[in-house]
């Protein structure tokens, strides 16, 4: 069954580079990304390994925990690591979940029969401190991910947690939010002095973590 918006991420147990993982208590309080390739030892997902070990410490400062996953057997994770240090320049810095009996696969609903039997998609979930899922993406094996986008994601998706507020479309970090259509106009004064009205339902107010007050 397909995993969807709100939904807790199911917990398992994993063998992984790192060791034995429990998912959730790995965790822990902070946020996590999970995300799946097709393959060891292909390029595209070689790419990608090295793209999000280089993001690492972007992650981290996000409190959150990134976790990758193939239906390839540990030695394979492994051996793959090296090609991904003599590749990319990055070493492989977070756990790669071993699946090959595609138990995780299945229950995160990564492989797709109609592109591929065998291997998974390159699915993305992004999970809160809840445990709950806030961003599903998936991915064809033809085309490698930009991993930038999920910390911009990430930004938003903590931002809009703490305050009542959205993103407008390719929002970056400290620019204007919108306010939400749920908080009124003498709330918003209070709020977000200084808001700007641009039709009824769509008001703009500087970024409420950077405002000056
Ligand atoms: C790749 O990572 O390049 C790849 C993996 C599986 C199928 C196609 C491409």
């Amino acid at each position: 069954m397909a995993i969807r918006l709100g939904d807790i991420a199911p917990d398992f147990t994993a063998e992984t580079t790192d060791g034995r993982i429990r998912f959730h208590e790995w965790k822990g309080n902070g946020w996590a990304v999970l995300f799946s390739h097709p393959r060891d030892f292909t390029p595209v997902c070689t790419t990608e390994l090295g793209a999000v070990a280089k993001l690492k410490p972007e992650f981290d400062r996000r409190n959150t925990k990134v976790m990758g996953l193939s239906v390839d057997p540990l030695d394979s994770h492994t051996r793959w690591a090296g090609d991904i240090k003599d590749v990319t320049g990055a070493a492989l810095n977070f756990p790669l979940i071993a699946d090959p009996d595609q138990s995780i696969a299945k229950m995160y609903d990564m492989i797709h029969p109609n592109a591929s039997d065998t291997a998974t998609v390159r699915s993305v979930f992004i999970i809160g401190p809840d445990n709950k899922v806030k961003l599903t993406l998936t991915y064809p094996a033809s085309t490698g991910r930009n991993f930038a986008e999920l910390l911009r994601v990430i930004d938003s998706l903590q931002l809009t947690a703490a305050h009542a507020v959205s993103t407008p479309a390719d929002w970056k970090q400290g620019e204007d939010v919108i306010i939400l259509p749920s908080v009124s106009d003498d709330e918003a004064r209070k709020r977000f002095p200084g808001f700007v009205t641009k039709k009824p339902y769509l008001r703009t107010a500087k970024h409420p973590e950077t405002a000056a007050v």
